[in-house]
């Protein structure tokens, strides 16, 4: 069993995320961190405490992140992708009660889950990075591992040629994840691109699937990927890449790493997110707590079985 803390912005594929996580048996969610990126973090808080009301999970903590990135620049919302509210055509509604934690509660569910928790981020790497601040080494080496998601490695970003979205809407916070923290393992564009999910999947789910999200994940699945279809033609789904990023830590033997220390690019230019690390061949790999772990492969099929495996699970 995984104890996770998750640090997101839904955002639709943070939202299929979070479903996937809260239904994953290998999974004990122990508190949500919830930070603009995709929508302002006032909505990305709504959604969430939306996703966990229907999921009747009123105990687990919602932590109020961070609301714009460390650099001082405007963050940059993406409703095209997203939908104005975060979940494409569906509105959570305003009215949810479910209280809102401050940003300590981190260092608590850190100390209470030590040495036995793993912190996942499929956001703008904001939040993540001011916990370190905060509290330093001595806090966040108590993690076990944090998986990450974001940056493209040696291919195209999806927010400049060179930038992903979470590395580019906050680079100096992604640099210092990447650097500071412990057994980082990022899951890129270079995986997350090819998590593709379609429509006769979605299909295969629903006609199966009888849980608290069955009625959501239809019409959010179908704005997203309408959406991904008016940037590329030719996909046949919609990658679901924030989902991708757990399925890599619940099935470590069907993602396969290259091991190097990564850095983001903190230029204020052109290269500004961009994810670099020498992949050049080694004889021998010196993997040390700072070397991070960039996710280069993995089984799609497995994927794919897994994901309606746990997207059915009553
Ligand atoms: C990442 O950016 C966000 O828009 C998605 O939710 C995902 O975390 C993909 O680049
Ligand atoms: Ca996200």
């Amino acid at each position: 069993m995984n104890n996770v803390l998750l640090f997101c912005d839904p955002g639709i594929d943070d939202s299929l995320a979070i479903m996937y996580a809260l239904l994953n048996p290998e999974i004990n969610v122990v508190g949500i961190v919830s930070s603009y990126g995709n929508v302002p973090q006032q909505q990305a808080t709504q959604n969430v405490a939306y996703l966990l009301k229907l999921a009747g999970r009123d105990d687990i903590p919602i932590i109020a992140g961070a609301r714009s990135p460390l650099s001082g620049e405007i963050a940059v919302f993406y409703p095209e992708i997203h939908g104005e509210e975060g979940l494409g055509p569906i509105r959570s509604p305003e009215t949810i009660q479910h209280e809102v934690v401050n940003f300590d509660e981190i260092f608590k569910i850190i100390e209470k889950h030590a040495g036995n928790l793993v912190i996942v981020d499929v956001g703008r790497s904001t939040s993540l990075a001011i916990a370190f601040l905060l509290g330093g080494e001595e806090y966040l080496h108590k993690v076990k591992a944090v998986y990450c998601m974001g940056g493209a490695f040696l291919v195209p970003g999806n927010v400049t040629p060179v930038a992903e979205a979470n590395f580019h809407g906050d680079a100096i916070a992604a640099n210092l994840v990447l650097n500071k923290l412990r057994n980082v393992h990022i899951t890129p564009l270079n995986v997350t691109n090819y998590a593709i999910i379609t429509p006769e999947i979605i299909q295969q789910i629903t006609a199966q699937s009888f849980n608290a999200f069955t009625q959501l994940i239809k019409p959010i699945f179908d704005y997203y990927t309408a959406a991904y279809k008016k940037l590329d033609p030719s996909l046949t789904g919609s990658p679901l890449h924030d989902v991708f990023t757990i399925f890599a830590l619940v099935n470590p033997e069907q993602v396969q790493y290259v091991n190097r220390q990564a850095s983001v690019s903190i230029e204020f230019n052109d290269t500004k997110g961009e994810s670099i690390a020498d992949f050049r061949a080694r004889s021998s790999e010196q993997v040390t707590a700072n070397t991070d772990h960039i996710a280069i492969q993995f089984n799609y099929q497995t994927f794919v079985k897994d994901f309606i495996n746990v997207m059915t699970t009553r």
